[in-house]
């Protein structure tokens, strides 16, 4: 249920900034995982005009922008994560000219586009990496260890499972924090930095309007590289600053690149933003990332690791803002993306859960991101044959859930808010999109798709969706109506509200959200009238009964 509302009040200014309201501070963006969006040519692998054609769909979806994953030259062994060459398109996904239409279509419908930058690796088919003199200043060579230099120069293991170093025929051996296809640059060389202002300012030139850093935290690595110490270092990542991640040597990178950001933006009166993919141990270090003078983003993964607790929620939440508050950045929001459990199976395998998460998520203060597909309810797939993986983690036996961060997994999660999917992999969240008819491909092309997709989405589809009131796809489409719609919604204000155990009741100007995470009805004094509910909210002589696991707007 809507209500007709007044025009939307001027977004704030961006603090300190003097360039007037960030279109960033409360954007929401819709990440597109390219190869599992929209096929274009059969091949069963999603590409530049596929996405470009399905740009109305996102612009009816209420989204002010898109992310794009990467699309450049690359063997593939990481989805694209390794690039070997960052000013090319992977004939896979199209040509620099399809990127080309792609941003002015997007532009032409009012929407802006982000790429992603991968700073921190290259491929090793990258041209500097197949040099060896070159590659010896730009990559992390070191001698080995033991008597004739056959053990890895440390104990650091690759996100991906093993050892971070593989030795080369010349005998020495390059750090990779990833797949061995995955060599890390050596950001003390100064031709690195160069280049990457350089790329920077190729895809600015194409009329990208920022960058998602990819593995932000991980540029710099302690000097000596010291070994850590600890076995089993995936359950460290992200709970402590490690000698490769989080070192405070990649702030100045940041810094450097935001000066770049805004010299392009104010010479041609736009704003370019960059948001940082950083897994920090805490919201205060996090909030390093998005200092007046480094990125204008840094992804809350903090909020979507929580699990499904009033008490822990708003602790988080509360983290949150106040980390962010005290650099003057908007927090940004997530709750899905390639690299985790998707959060309809994360939660506990509830959608009631994840339509609540949602409307809880986007009524909260700063910007949002959403993964594809979201918006239709998708869960994990959790069957995939293992002849169709291609995680590289799979094959390494790395990190079960989250590629580059801390999982949630059974064990921690307290309420049982589990981990879920197969067995934690990232196949299962990076599925071809459903879009109509009963049966694969579902419209995702003319083909198949790189992935199977289950026999029984016909009902998840975009078309099956559309019109319905009560499906997901319907939600978010209102859900981001209001929020274009009503004062106060994005960046701004909020304050809790008295609430019962379980239940969070929080206000925005104008707006009043509770959210029960308790299994069952809960009911209290009608805070006002509902504007929007993630279940069927019932009214009755001033008292609302709020559904289990249910996200509602009151207008207050
Ligand atoms: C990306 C992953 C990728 C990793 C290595 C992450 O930040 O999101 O998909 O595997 O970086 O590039």
């Amino acid at each position: 249920m809507t209500q007709e509302l007044t025009s939307p009040s001027p977004a704030p200014q961006a603090p300190g900034t003097g360039r007037g309201p960030g279109w960033w501070r409360d954007a929401v963006i819709y990440q597109v995982y390219l190869r599992s969006f929209a096929d274009s040519d059969g091949d069963g692998i999603g590409d530049l005009r596929g996405a470009r054609e399905r740009l109305p769909y996102l612009k009816d979806l209420g989204v002010d922008a898109v992310w794009l994953t990467p699309f450049y030259a690359s063997p593939q062994a990481d989805g694209g994560y390794d690039v070997a060459d960052y000013r090319a398109v992977d004939p896979l996904f199209g040509t620099l000219q399809d990127a080309d239409e792609l941003i002015r279509a997007a532009h032409d419908l009012g929407l802006r586009v982000i790429v992603d930058i991968v700073p921190n690796h290259t491929s090793d088919r990258h041209p500097w990496f197949q040099d060896p003199e070159l590659a010896r200043q730009r990559y992390l060579f070191r001698p080995g260890k033991g008597e004739s230099g056959e053990l890895p120069p440390n104990d650091w293991e690759s996100v991906f499972g093993g050892p971070a170093w593989t030795r080369t025929d010349r005998g020495d051996w390059y750090l990779h924090l990833f797949a061995p296809e995955q060599p890390d640059l050596n950001w003390d060389n100064p031709e690195v930095h160069a280049e990457f202002e350089a790329i920077m300012r190729f895809w600015l030139d194409l009329g990208v309007d920022g960058f998602r850093v990819d593995v932000a935290h991980g540029m710099i690595k302690a000097p000596g590289l010291p070994d850590i110490g600890h076995g089993a270092q995936a359950q460290l990542i992200g709970a402590q600053v490690l000698p490769f991640f989080d070192q405070d040597g990649v702030h100045a990178i940041h810094r450097a690149w935001r000066r770049l950001l805004d010299g392009y933006g104010d010479a041609r009166g736009k704003q370019v933003i960059g948001v940082a993919e950083a897994w920090a141990p805490s919201a205060e270090r996090l909030a390093l990332y998005v200092r007046p003078d480094e990125l204008h983003q840094a992804f809350n993964f903090q909020f979507l690791n929580a699990p499904w607790q009033s008490d822990a929620l708003r602790s988080v939440i509360d983290a949150s803002l106040a980390a962010t508050a005290s650099v003057g950045a908007p927090t940004t929001w997530v709750l899905s993306n390639h690299d985790v459990v998707r959060h309809t199976t994360r939660l506990g395998g509830s959608l009631a859960r994840a339509r609540a998460a949602t409307l809880l998520m986007l009524a909260l203060p700063g910007s949002a991101y959403l993964y594809q597909g979201e918006e239709l309810g998708l869960p994990e797939v959790t069957d995939l044959p293992d002849e169709v993986r291609q995680d590289p983690a799979f094959f390494r036996g790395g990190r079960a859930t989250g590629a580059v961060g801390p999982g949630t997994d059974t064990e921690s999660a307290p309420d049982g808010a589990a981990a879920g999917g197969q067995d934690g992999f990232r196949d299962g969240c990076r599925v071809p999109l459903p879009w109509s008819g009963e049966l694969p491909p579902y419209g995702f092309g003319p083909g198949g798709s790189w992935l199977p997709q289950p026999a029984d989405w016909g009902g998840l589809t975009v078309a099956a969706q559309t019109g319905d009131p009560a499906s997901t796809l319907e939600l978010y489409r209102a859900a981001l109506e209001l929020r274009r719609r009503l004062p106060g919604l994005g960046d701004g204000p909020m304050s809790w509200a008295p609430a019962p155990d379980g239940v969070l009741a929080l206000t925005r100007p104008g707006l009043l959200c509770t959210v029960n995470t308790l299994g069952h009805d809960v009911g209290l004094p009608a805070p006002g009238t509902p504007l929007l509910s993630s279940a069927p909210v019932t009214v009755d002589d001033a008292t609302a009964q709020l559904p289990g696991d249910s996200c509602t707007w009151w207008a207050i």
